[in-house]
């Protein structure tokens, strides 16, 4: 049954093209109190919206969780993100600029948040960690991003959706409440959690 369903898909993904996203730049907040794990600035990419989606807004949040390991590398690290990158990443999926492949969503402002905070953007601790040198403020990233956005239209949006995927879904769920209160009454605004709860249990890997 697999094999006959994968040729399907294949074909399909031929058929239609490959979603191969578009290279967006990859910025720094370099705002003073706002710092990501290893104390780089916090990274952001940001797609402007066009046609009728100019008035609406797609915030999305890449976060780990395993900030102590993360940090050496580019999922912890703006500075390493960048080099390792070569300055910009694929818009893929969700964030995909083409009507084929994100029929939706395809001409929104899309802006997307790295990871580098550790803590699902719920830290705000001054001191920096002297045994591992890490700095924990990723509540301060969070609203520093947003600080960036309302002014530059998403404060008037129409429509305004917060997503993430992973530790980024749980973000997603920490701070729906606060996202929507940046907004007037008559923004509708929307929450996507991709695999964003995690159960307390062993985990199945162990
Ligand atoms: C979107 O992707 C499809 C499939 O690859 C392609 O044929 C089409 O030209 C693209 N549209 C735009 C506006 O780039
Ligand atoms: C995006 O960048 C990658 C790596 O530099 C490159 O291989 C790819 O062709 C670029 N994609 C587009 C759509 O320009
Ligand atoms: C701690 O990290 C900062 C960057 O935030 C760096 O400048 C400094 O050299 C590091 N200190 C140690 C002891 O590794
Ligand atoms: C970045 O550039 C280097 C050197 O040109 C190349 O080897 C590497 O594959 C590139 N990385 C990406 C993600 O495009
Ligand atoms: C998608 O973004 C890329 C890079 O900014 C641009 O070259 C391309 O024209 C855009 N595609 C559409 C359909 O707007």
């Amino acid at each position: 049954m697999a094999t006959p369903l994968l040729i399907l898909t294949i074909l399909s993904l031929v058929a239609a093209g490959i979603d191969a996203g578009h290279n967006v730049t990859i910025s720094l907040l370099d705002s003073a109190i706002a710092r990501g794990a290893d104390g780089t600035p916090p990274a952001y990419a940001y797609s402007p919206g066009f046609g009728d989606g100019v008035d609406n807004w797609h915030v999305f949040l890449e976060n780990v969780d395993d900030c102590l390991n993360r940090c050496r590398y580019p999922l912890g690290s703006s500075a390493k993100l960048i080099s390792t990158k070569n300055g910009s990443v694929p818009f893929e999926g969700m964030l995909n600029n083409n009507s084929t492949f994100n029929p939706d969503f395809y001409n929104w402002h899309m802006f997307k948040i790295f990871y580098c905070d550790g803590s699902s953007f719920m830290s705000n601790v001054e001191d920096v960690d002297t045994k591992h040198n890490l700095t924990y403020r990723g509540a301060r990233i969070y609203d520093a991003m947003m600080e960036e956005l309302l002014p530059i239209g998403m404060g008037n949006a129409k429509n305004a959706l917060l997503s993430g995927t992973s530790a980024g879904g749980l973000a997603t769920i920490l701070h729906c409440d606060k996202f929507q209160s940046l907004f007037h009454k008559t923004t509708r605004v929307k929450f996507v959690s991709d695999t964003g709860f995690f159960v307390h249990g062993q985990d199945y890997l162990d």
